[in-house]
């Protein structure tokens, strides 16, 4: 593993690795035992997009791991003013040991990497979100006691967090049912590598647009915003769309009885997600959040240690 940009370059063995790694880090920073394996390195994140979690994450893992991040938002950068990737990425090479993005356009992720010396982490682009998947593998595991036979619901829009679970649940043997309004449906590349790994672990996918019939019999269900960054300006349009959508004890009821609700954050309440199931007993979203960092360790001492 040289870059973590796309949980599809990530084998199935890498994946569980990187989560036992995660839950020995978690334990570690419970007990109060360090562990500084990135002493005297540098990340470099650039941030083009908001963030709360993946920036206090990054920050506060890299810092505990011996390390210094660096926070470079773009719009400070010479980026924002037309410097092109392919130079960004051979200057920052120089200084950092790794490079963490956030940013819209996939191609800039991608770009870090071939121009760039070190490895690179993907925060979130418009296509995919790998570390957050990465968490919630972890915290599926955490709470189900196993991946491989768990049922997964995702509801919602077909964006960068249901594109990444679909790289990711069959290549570890979970069940992936994706309920979206057609028009916001997942990209079909992202069906199709679905298919394709499921074929070889024997996991299901299903693609519907009925949510009662993704989330019936689900052990965990997901949902997302359905207006993504840098999508705000089509917010009133696409909103009427997901009618029906919305995860509220109705729609969780369908699940099983003691099925876990998973949202990556931020979530808008009475949108995407009921008041009542976000605070809700199955609701296991903060741990899942306290999960990206540790998670994030796993992959920042995989690739910089
Ligand atoms: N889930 C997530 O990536 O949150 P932030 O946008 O706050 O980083
Ligand atoms: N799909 C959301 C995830 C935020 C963490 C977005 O891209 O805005």
């Amino acid at each position: 593993m040289k870059h973590f940009i796309d949980i599809s370059d990530v084998s199935a063995g890498e994946i569980l690795e990187l989560i036992e790694l995660a839950f020995e880090l978690k334990e570690k920073q419970r007990a109060g035992i360090g562990y500084t394996p990135l002493s005297g390195k540098v990340l470099a994140m650039i941030f083009s997009k908001s963030s709360t979690r993946t920036r206090a994450s990054f920050e506060a893992g890299m810092y505990q791991l011996g390390g210094y991040p660096m926070v470079l938002n773009a719009a400070d950068l010479q980026i924002g003013r037309g410097e092109p990737i392919c130079d960004t990425a051979r200057v920052l090479s120089r200084y950092a040991d790794g490079i963490m993005i956030r940013t819209y356009d996939h191609e800039d992720v991608l770009g870090l990497a071939r121009f760039g010396t070190i490895p690179v982490i993907n925060g979130l682009s418009d296509d995919s979100h790998p570390c957050q998947v990465l968490a919630d593998l972890m915290t599926v595991k955490e709470y189900k006691g196993r991946l491989k036979g768990v049922k997964l619901a995702y509801v919602g829009d077909g964006n960068n967090v249901a594109n990444t679970l679909l790289q990711a649940c069959p290549k570890v043997g979970v069940d992936i049912a994706v309920a979206t309004p057609a028009r916001y449906a997942c990209d079909e590349k992202y069906v199709s590598q679905a298919r394709a790994e499921a074929a070889s672990t024997g996991a299901s996918v299903t693609i519907c647009t009925d949510p009662a019939k993704a989330v019936a019999g689900a052990d965990v269900v997901y949902t997302d915003t359905w207006v993504s960054m840098g999508m705000e300006a089509d917010g009133d349009e696409r909103v009427p769309h997901f009618k029906g959508y919305e995860v509220d004890a109705a729609l969780m009821s369908l699940a099983q009885k003691d099925a876990i609700f998973l949202h990556c954050l931020p979530a808008y309440r009475g949108m995407e997600v009921s008041d009542e199931v976000i605070e809700g007993p199955a609701s296991v979203v903060f741990e899942e959040a306290e999960n990206r960092l540790h998670s994030q360790k796993a992959v920042m001492a995989k690739l910089m240690g």
